[in-house]
């Protein structure tokens, strides 16, 4: 039977799809194809970043779609993402206007700022700048200043809502208590081995919606350490797999979806992206469910070395 999207209502009071596709490290036309595939079998959000370097081809689907009138604009979710080499304010309006242009649309339904670890904008695109001994150039920006640039393009309809990622409660809050227009969605590592239930907590009491990056444990993460566990094999997984009759990846996302949460699960094959759709229309049961509630605290994939320096890296807070 065909999955019907469902919708988190966010506290602009505006709708975002539950399932969306990710799309890092996907370009070309196995981007366009899986992109054209999701959202031919029912998938209405997908989740890009100008560091991505795919919004050209993610844009070029959506408006052939839309031109073809296969889908209509305004049941679309598209997010992009403010990069962390242009969180100063004007760099911030460059990223989002360059993001529209690649994408050739006027709006985004989401734009979020990707990493609050800014880093030196050399003025000619480089979005990871490093010195000479190879180290990322980090630069402090006030993150306060970042945010009314998107303000600013959220008044231009540039956006219809805002968010972040890869915050934790501290920098969420200190935007939250000056923000005349407040952030609807956080963009968080999270899955069964990391369930960030602090900051779920934390978000849930503003109506701050949560999108779960990573929600498969990013197997393919060319980065990975190789003793991290991988979240696709856990036994208790794999058990629950077999007796629900799903594939691991499905029992993952159908847990996040109960936590309440919506899910970015990135895939370039036919098979995979229709799997990870097919989550909407069954439950895992209570007493699973808390069966993987257990496996938490396990690994973080994302641990970002790179930023550890950066004074808005603080590692006693979740984010
Ligand atoms: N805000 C941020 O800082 C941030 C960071 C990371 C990611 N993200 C977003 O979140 C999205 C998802 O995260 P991710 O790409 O890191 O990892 P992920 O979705 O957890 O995992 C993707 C990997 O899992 C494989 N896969 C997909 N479906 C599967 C299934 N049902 N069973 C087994 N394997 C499956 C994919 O391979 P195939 O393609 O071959 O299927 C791919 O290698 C990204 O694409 C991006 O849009 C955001």
């Amino acid at each position: 039977m065909a999955s019907t999207m469902r919708y988190l209502t966010m506290n602009n009071g505006l709708r975002m799809p539950t399932v969306g596709l990710g799309t890092y490290l996907m370009k070309g036309d196995i981007l366009k194809q899986a992109v054209d595939y999701a959202l031919f079998l029912g998938y209405r959000h997908i989740d890009t970043a100008l560091s991505y370097g795919n919004e050209v081809e993610v844009g070029e689907v959506v408006n052939d779609r839309i031109r073809s009138g296969k889908n209509k604009r305004k049941d679309l979710f598209i997010t992009t993402k403010v990069p962390c080499a242009y969180l100063e304010k004007d760099a911030a309006i460059r990223s989002g206007e360059m993001s529209l242009e690649s994408l050739k649309l006027r709006h985004v339904d989401l734009l979020l700022i990707h990493q609050p670890w800014g880093n030196v904008n050399r003025g000619d695109g480089t979005l990871k700048p490093l010195n000479p001994k190879g180290e990322r150039e980090l630069q402090h920006h006030d993150l306060l200043e970042t945010w009314a640039a998107f303000e600013q393009m959220h008044g231009q309809n540039w956006a219809k809502s805002l968010g972040i990622s890869n915050f934790n409660p501290k920098q969420i809050q200190k935007i939250w208590d000056k923000a005349k227009i407040k952030p609807a969605n956080l963009q968080l590592e999270a899955h069964a081995y990391w369930q960030q239930n602090k900051l779920v907590e934390f978000c849930r009491k503003k109506n701050i919606v949560l999108t779960a990056y990573s929600p498969l444990g990013a197997p393919s993460k060319p980065d990975k350490k190789t003793d991290d566990l991988v979240l696709l094999e856990d036994p208790q997984v794999r058990q629950l797999s077999v007796e629900y009759k799903k594939t691991p990846g499905q029992i993952l996302l159908n847990f996040l979806l109960l936590k309440g949460m919506g899910v970015l699960p990135k895939s370039q094959s036919f098979e995979r992206i229709k799997e990870n759709f097919d989550v909407l229309e069954w439950k895992l049961s209570s007493s699973d469910f808390e069966k993987l509630r257990e496996l938490d605290n396990t690994v973080k994939y994302f641990t970002n070395e790179w930023a550890h320096e950066h004074p808005e890296f603080d590692k006693s807070e979740p984010f």
